[in-house]
């Protein structure tokens, strides 16, 4: 008969577990010294006295966008002088007033009085600013705030008003259309500068991996192959290495499970559906809500088949962007919200695509002219099963 003892013991993989966790950030960031120098180089001003310019930071899921925006934060942060950085992600606060009333908490060290709105923590910025101090805002996941037209445009007021001390922000974000939704005055004040985060390649996957390992695991406790085969796999999807970690974080587990000391080809291979289906998860979650209409409108879709299409060889399981946009409008009335334009429809695509949710390709010319033709990424089951808990029939 087993016992507890059999599965509370020490782990024969693991010597560190909380190095796998997503908020590990490793002392040295192999192939971002680049974006580090240049971020740094970017803020320092700020270190002077000096208002530093504005950032957007562009790049795909997984690039280390955030690492290496944390680990300069927390550089800048042992040498504030007169400065301060506020790290504050925008999922989570996602109003202009929110946003404000994160930094002021931050700054002031602990004043977080509820119910006041933005015309009070924009005094506090003052105020606080106006000792000669310069605050830069690092706004993660900027897509997800709302207003921030708004944001930026009190954040300029703020610089004009002040006579000394200022405020900059930092951006990031993974989606590409991001750009387009905002009015032309707050796009050139926030993209004053830009950087763009490259994916990872497979032997850049190998070398972040192998120095995890080395802090997780116990010595030989996975095979070189083992490494290697995540690495592939992971390039081959998108150079994510949140994607690249979680592989071999489940790896882990299911030699644990299986009562193996070492973690080889088997495990990885195991763990790859799984993790693809978390991650897809979270990526739907994670989606602002028309995107997610639009997806479930393809996989609703995908499943009782395209009205029109005798595609030609090759294009099957493909639907018309028109047809899609319909019956998202269907489903948008359906729940009583209000269809957004056919234009904005077509920027949600592009950003499903960026995910790897959907991939699109060009009709050749047909009966209906040119257009887009969409095809899931994932199942269709898969996928609304995912978002049935709020648009199910
Ligand atoms: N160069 C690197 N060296 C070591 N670990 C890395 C590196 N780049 C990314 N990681 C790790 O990969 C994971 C994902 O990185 P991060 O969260 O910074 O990605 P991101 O670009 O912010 O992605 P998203 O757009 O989804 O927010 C984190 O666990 C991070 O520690
Ligand atoms: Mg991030």
């Amino acid at each position: 008969m087993p016992s507890f003892g059999d599965f509370t013991g020490p782990s024969r993989i693991y010597r560190d577990r909380d190095v796998l966790s997503p908020h590990f950030i490793p002392d040295t960031l192999h192939f971002r010294e680049h974006q580090i120098r240049e971020l740094m180089s970017i803020l320092a001003p700020a270190l002077q006295g000096r208002k530093a310019r504005n950032l957007m930071i562009y790049g795909k899921t997984g690039t280390g966008k955030t690492c290496s925006v944390k680990h300069v934060a927390r550089k800048f942060e042992e040498e504030r002088q007169n400065a301060r950085i506020t790290y504050i992600n925008c999922r989570m606060y996602n109003k202009p007033y929110r946003i404000l009333s994160k930094a002021i908490k931050a700054l002031t060290n602990g004043l977080d009085k509820q119910g006041y709105g933005l015309p009070f923590y924009y005094e506090k910025m003052l105020e606080w600013c106006g000792e000669g101090r310069q605050l830069i805002l690092v706004l993660d996941e900027i897509d997800m705030a709302k207003n921030i037209d708004e944001l930026i445009y009190t954040l300029t007021r703020a610089n004009d008003e002040l006579e000394r001390g200022g405020v900059s922000l930092v951006g990031i974000s993974n989606r590409l259309t991001f750009k387009e939704g905002l009015d032309p005055r707050s796009k050139s004040s926030l993209y004053e500068r830009e950087m763009v985060f490259p994916p990872y390649t497979a032997p850049q996957l190998q070398k972040i991996l192998q120095q995890r390992v080395e802090l997780a695991f116990n010595k030989d406790a996975i095979t070189p192959g083992a490494i290697n085969l995540a690495s592939a796999y992971t390039a081959q999807e998108s150079g994510d290495a949140r994607y690249a970690l979680k592989l071999i974080a489940r790896a882990a587990e299911y030699a644990e499970e299986k009562g193996l000391g070492r973690i080889t080809d088997a495990e990885v291979k195991g763990a790859r559906e799984i993790v693809e289906t978390d991650l897809v998860k979270e990526a739907v979650d994670k989606l602002p809500e028309h995107h997610q209409l639009v997806l479930y409108a393809v996989a609703r879709l995908t499943l009782s088949g395209s009205k029109y299409a005798r595609f030609e060889e090759g294009k099957d399981g493909y639907l018309f962007s028109g047809e899609v946009y319909e019956d998202y409008s269907e489903l948008c009335s359906k729940l009583r919200k209000s269809a957004k334009t056919a234009r904005s429809y077509r920027s949600y695509l592009t950003d499903l695509e960026m995910l790897g949710l959907v991939t699109t390709v060009e009709s050749g010319k047909g009966i209906r002219g040119h257009t887009k033709l969409i095809k899931l990424g994932h199942t269709p089951q898969e996928t609304i099963s995912m978002m049935r808990h709020k648009f199910g029939e």
